[in-house]
């Protein structure tokens, strides 16, 4: 949705992949304020989203939304108006289903209910609206119903895009269909951001699952629709740092929505100084905000040696370019620049080994880390006539 609401990539915190459908007042007033603390607000990341669980089953008589007074004692305006004074954005989740997607406790979706809904989210003052897609159809009592064929995504979606389009103020509306019905051809018109697969799970193998799920999807994205490959698991505590930077390098370059997952401060933990130098790299966060908005799934190439490179243009004619080592060992790898169509490089800038080199002719070598990636920006460059080798497949969206 091309409205000035997000230009580039939505940047930001959310609770789910840390605090799953439990978050309570307290655990996000903390992670907001180390938003701020920690410096993360202005490297760009500026909307507290609060997931599943912050709702209840039944709505007050008037047939409006209500938080669970529980876990959010202040009520949801304070909450957000806290939000806001630390000058950060505020976000809510709802469901284009009858319930939202929460396990245990029921939680009432806005299905039939969207303009209602809006406009208590507006009195609320929020700024951005996660939808989610569960319970789409009354009668399954199955939460993934997508698959049945009488429900429609679009229309669900397209009747909250309507009711927040006819609100006062502009919103972010993220759609999050998991991909199913291909969104990238339908949700760019309804929405900033959307969903290109199932959830993220905390563990290596998600992100290279979630990789693949995107790689079609990603070539869609550009000013005020971005491919959403799901909320990041960087700061969790499962990921070693060369994963962490795969993870963050691939999210950043791929142009998805960057939102942290992991608990940034509570009661009980404060993210490790590795993952916050991870998610602080401005060079791979100036990759997900360029103003020309491609995806670097452009060319995508594997590497029968279990290494893929992925490369795509930046703004000002410069390339990033990422050398994805599949392996469980670090190795040594070469990026032959034929591969991503040039060949020669005046300045090349390896952003994880923090080293820049100059006049770079044909290849490049660096060691990546196991799981790591040698993610590189590269400028000045002279363009290759032929492709080097052949057994490299192009893949595009
Ligand atoms: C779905 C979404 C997740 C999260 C959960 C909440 O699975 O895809 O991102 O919001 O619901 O239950």
């Amino acid at each position: 949705l091309d409205d000035g609401v997000a230009e580039t990539p939505p940047m930001g915190w959310s609770s789910y992949n840390h605090y799953s459908c439990s978050p309570n007042e307290t655990t996000i007033r903390s992670n907001a304020k180390a938003l701020v603390d920690l410096g993360l607000d202005e490297l760009g990341y500026r909307y507290v989203g609060i997931d599943c669980g912050w709702t209840v089953a039944d709505r007050l008589p008037n047939g409006s939304l209500t938080w669970n007074e529980t876990m959010f004692p202040s009520g949801f305006p304070a909450v957000g108006q806290y939000i806001h004074d630390l000058g950060l954005l505020f976000g809510v989740y709802e469901d284009a289903g009858i319930k939202t997607c929460s396990t245990g406790a029921d939680q009432a979706g806005s299905l039939y209910h969207e303009q209602q809904d809006a406009a208590t989210f507006m009195s609320w003052n929020i700024d951005a609206l996660k939808y989610d897609n569960c319970y789409s159809q009354e009668d399954t009592g199955y939460p993934n119903t997508d698959y049945a064929p009488s429900t429609s995504p679009r229309l669900r979606y397209a009747n909250m895009a309507d009711s927040l389009a006819a609100q006062s103020k502009k919103v972010l509306f993220q759609i999050c269909e998991w991909g199913i019905d291909f969104p990238a051809l339908w949700a760019p018109s309804l929405g900033h951001t959307w969903r290109i697969g199932n959830d993220i799970i905390p563990a290596w193998r998600a992100i290279f699952r979630t990789l693949n799920q995107a790689a079609p999807q990603t070539s869609f994205a550009g000013p005020g629709q971005w491919p959403d490959l799901d909320m990041m698991e960087v700061g969790n505590n499962v990921l070693t740092t060369p994963e962490e930077q795969t993870h963050f390098s691939m999210w950043a370059i791929l142009k998805s929505p960057l939102v942290i997952g992991g608990a940034l401060k509570d009661e009980w933990k404060s993210i490790s100084d590795a993952s916050l130098s991870v998610l602080s790299n401005k060079d791979v966060i100036g990759f997900n905000q360029d103003s020309l908005g491609h995806s670097a799934s452009l060319r995508r190439r594997w590497s029968d040696q279990g290494y893929e490179v992925w490369s795509g243009p930046l703004s000002g004619g410069r390339t990033v370019a990422a050398v994805v080592n599949w392996a469980g060992e670090a190795r040594e790898l070469t990026l032959n620049l034929p591969d991503i169509g040039l060949q020669s490089a005046g300045i090349v800038k390896d952003i994880w080994n923090k080293k820049t080199l100059s006049n770079v002719k044909t290849t490049y070598t660096a060691s990546v880390g196991a799981h790591g990636v040698m993610l590189l920006e590269l400028q000045d460059t002279t363009t290759a006539g032929v492709y080097a080798s052949e057994d490299f497949a192009t893949v595009s969206g």
